[in-house]
C-alpha cells in the first residue's frame, strides 16, 4: 500500500485534539470518527467535572458567608477561668478552665458538634464544640496542630480518653491562635518511609508515641542526675570543641578552629578526670561525636554521653558503681515514668543485682562452645587476642539474656590510658556493660595513674604528647588511683523504651548521611 506522505501519524487522543479541521480530514474516516466520539465523552466528562467543583466552590462559600455571621462571645457572667496545664487538672473537675494547646485529633459529628483531642505538650485532653461554637468561620476552617485556647467546663464522661480518662471539657468560648493548612493531612501517612518521617521529624515529634519517647528520655536523663547527685558527685561541663583525641583518630569529627587543626571531642573523660583533685566524683552530661562510617541501629555521629571519674577506687570498686548507676536509675525512671512505661515498655523488669561478671577470655571461650562463629561463612573460631564485634557480641548477650559487666580486654584492643592488670600486664582493667537486645551500653576502665606509663603509651600509639600536658600533669601533681565510664544515654533509652532504633529516640538524629533538619 502507497504511503501519505501529508497524513500525520495519529497516535493519541491529546494530538488529535490539537488538529485543525483540515489536517483531521487527511485521517482515515473510522478513525475520525472513533476519536471524535472519545473527544466529545471526554469533553462531557471535564464539563461535569467543572459542575461539581463549582457547585463544592459556591457550597464552600455559601458556609463561609454563613459561618461569617456567626459570631461567638465570651460570656463575663461566667466564672473567671483557672488557666493550668492538662498535667494539672486531677482537682479541676466540675471547675471552669482555660488551656492553651494544640489540635492533636479533630471529629466531626454532624455540622453542629466538634470533638478535639488537645495536646498541650503535658497531656491530651478530649474538648467538645457545640451549636455557634463550631459553626465559625475558624470552626468550620479548622484543621489538625492548629494551636488554640479553650475555654469551658471540666465534666465527667465515661467515653473520653486522655491523660484522665472519663474527663471532658465542655467548652463554652475558644479562640484560634494559629491555624494549621490543610496539607498537613497530607505530608505524613503510613506509607511514609524513613527519609520523609526525618525530613519531617519536627512535625513526627507532635505525634503520640515520639512525644512520650522524648518525655521518657527527659526523665530518664532526671534519673542520671538524682542519681549522681544523691551519691555526692559534683557535674562538671568539659568542652565539647578539643584539640586531643580520646577513642582513636579513625572517628574523630575534624573542624578548622580559627586556622588551627580542632575537634569535635570523642569523650570528656580526659577533662573529667582532671576534675577529681578538685572536687572528687564527678560526671557529665555532654554530646560526644563519631564519624562512625557503621549505620547500624546503634551508631549515631552525636550522641549523649553520661561520663564518671571516681578517685581512690579499685577495679572492683568500679565494676560495683557501673552496676549501681544502671540498677538505680532503672528503678528510678520505672517509679517515675510508671505512666510513660505503661505504653512505651509495659513489659520492663526492675534489674537484678549482681550482674554477671565475666572475663574477655570467658567471653571467647563461650563463643567458642556456643558456635558464635568470628567468620560465620567459613565457620572459623574466634582466638584469645581476636577483637569480638558488635555482631557476635549481641549474639552472645541475647544467648545469655541479662545484663553481662564484660571485663579485662587485652591491651592492643583498647584505649592508651588504660590501666593494665597487675595479674597480667597483658589484659587491662577495663569493663564494657552489655545488655540483651542492645547490647554495648557502658565502657569504662581504671585509668593508667604512673606519669612514665602513661608517656609510654603515648609512644606505643605513636601519639604526640605535647598537647596532652594537662592530662599527664594529673599523673605529676599527686597521682592516685582513679577509674571511670561512659554509658551512651541513647542506647539506654532504647534499653528502658524498647526502641528498636537509636535515631528513635533523638530530637534530631545524626549519622552519616544525615545532618538535617
Ligand atoms: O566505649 P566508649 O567508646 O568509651 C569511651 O568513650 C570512654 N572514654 C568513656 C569513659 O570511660 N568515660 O563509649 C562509651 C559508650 C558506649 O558503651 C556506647 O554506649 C556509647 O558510649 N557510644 C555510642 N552511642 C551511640 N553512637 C555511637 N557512635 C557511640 N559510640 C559510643
Amino acid at each position: 500500500m502507497e504511503v501519505n506522505k501529508d497524513e500525520p501519524s495519529v497516535t493519541t487522543l491529546e494530538e488529535f485534539m490539537g488538529m485543525k479541521l483540515e489536517e483531521r480530514s487527511k485521517l482515515p474516516k473510522a478513525r475520525v470518527k472513533k476519536l471524535t466520539r472519545l473527544e466529545a465523552e471526554l469533553k462531557r466528562k471535564e464539563e461535569k467535572a467543572a459542575q461539581i467543583a463549582a457547585r463544592a466552590e459556591e457550597e464552600t462559600r455559601q458556609r463561609l458567608e454563613a459561618a461569617s455571621l456567626v459570631k461567638i462571645e465570651l460570656d463575663k457572667d461566667l466564672p473567671t477561668p483557672n488557666e493550668c496545664k492538662i498535667r494539672d487538672l486531677k482537682p479541676m473537675l466540675g471547675k471552669r478552665i482555660l488551656i492553651h494547646g494544640w489540635v492533636h485529633h479533630m471529629r466531626w459529628d454532624g455540622k453542629r458538634l466538634l470533638f478535639i483531642e488537645l495536646r498541650d505538650g503535658t497531656g491530651f485532653l478530649q474538648s467538645v464544640l457545640t451549636d455557634d461554637l463550631c459553626a465559625t468561620v475558624d470552626a468550620i476552617t479548622l484543621k489538625r496542630e492548629s494551636s488554640v485556647k479553650l475555654y469551658g467546663t471540666l465534666a465527667e464522661d465515661d467515653r473520653a480518653k486522655g491523660t484522665f480518662n472519663g474527663y471532658e471539657l465542655k467548652v463554652d468560648y475558644w479562640e484560634l491562635i494559629g491555624s494549621s493548612p490543610a496539607e498537613i493531612e497530607n505530608i505524613l501517612t503510613k506509607e511514609s518511609n524513613v527519609d520523609i518521617l526525618l525530613n519531617n521529624r519536627h512535625l513526627v515529634i507532635r505525634g503520640t508515641r515520639a512525644s512520650s519517647i522524648l518525655r521518657a528520655r527527659s526523665l530518664i536523663t532526671q534519673c542520671f542526675r538524682e542519681h549522681f547527685f544523691g551519691e555526692g558527685y559534683v557535674e562538671l561541663t568539659p568542652p565539647t570543641l578539643v584539640d586531643t583525641q580520646c577513642e582513636g583518630g579513625s572517628t574523630l569529627f575534624k573542624l578548622d578552629y580559627f586556622g588551627s587543626e580542632g575537634f569535635l571531642t570523642q569523650s570528656s573523660q580526659m577533662y573529667l578526670e582532671t576534675g577529681i583533685p578538685a572536687v572528687g566524683d564527678c560526671f557529665c552530661i555532654l554530646p560526644s561525636y563519631r564519624a562512625e562510617l557503621s549505620s547500624t541501629r546503634r551508631h549515631l555521629a552525636e550522641f549523649h554521653h553520661i561520663e564518671a571519674e571516681c578517685p581512690f577506687i579499685d577495679f572492683e570498686g568500679l565494676l560495683d558503681r557501673v552496676e549501681n548507676l544502671v540498677v538505680d536509675v532503672c528503678a528510678r525512671f520505672m517509679e517515675k515514668g510508671a505512666d510513660l512505661l505503661q505504653t512505651l515498655n509495659p513489659d520492663l523488669k526492675p534489674l537484678k543485682r549482681p550482674f554477671k561478671r565475666m572475663d574477655y577470655t570467658e567471653a571467647v571461650e563461650y563463643c567458642r562452645e556456643h558456635n558464635i562463629y568470628k567468620d560465620e561463612e567459613n565457620k572459623i573460631h574466634f582466638e584469645i587476642g581476636d577483637d569480638i564485634p558488635e555482631a557476635p557480641e549481641r549474639k552472645m548477650t541475647d544467648m545469655i539474656g541479662e545484663p553481662i559487666l564484660l571485663c579485662r580486654f587485652p591491651a592492643e584492643m583498647k584505649s592508651f590510658y588504660m590501666k593494665k592488670c597487675p595479674e597480667d600486664p597483658r589484659l587491662t582493667e577495663s569493663v564494657d556493660l552489655l545488655m540483651p537486645g542492645v547490647g554495648e551500653i557502658v565502657g569504662g576502665s581504671m585509668r593508667i595513674d604512673d606519669e612514665k606509663e602513661l608517656l609510654a603509651a603515648y609512644e606505643r600509639e605513636e601519639m604526640d604528647p605535647r598537647p596532652y600536658y594537662w592530662f599527664t600533669e594529673q599523673r605529676k601533681y599527686g597521682t592516685c588511683p582513679h577509674g571511670g565510664y561512659g554509658l551512651g544515654l541513647e542506647r539506654f533509652c532504647c534499653y528502658l523504651l524498647n526502641v528498636y532504633h537509636i535515631r528513635d529516640v533523638c530530637l534530631y538524629p545524626r549519622y552519616r548521611g544525615r545532618i538535617e533538619p
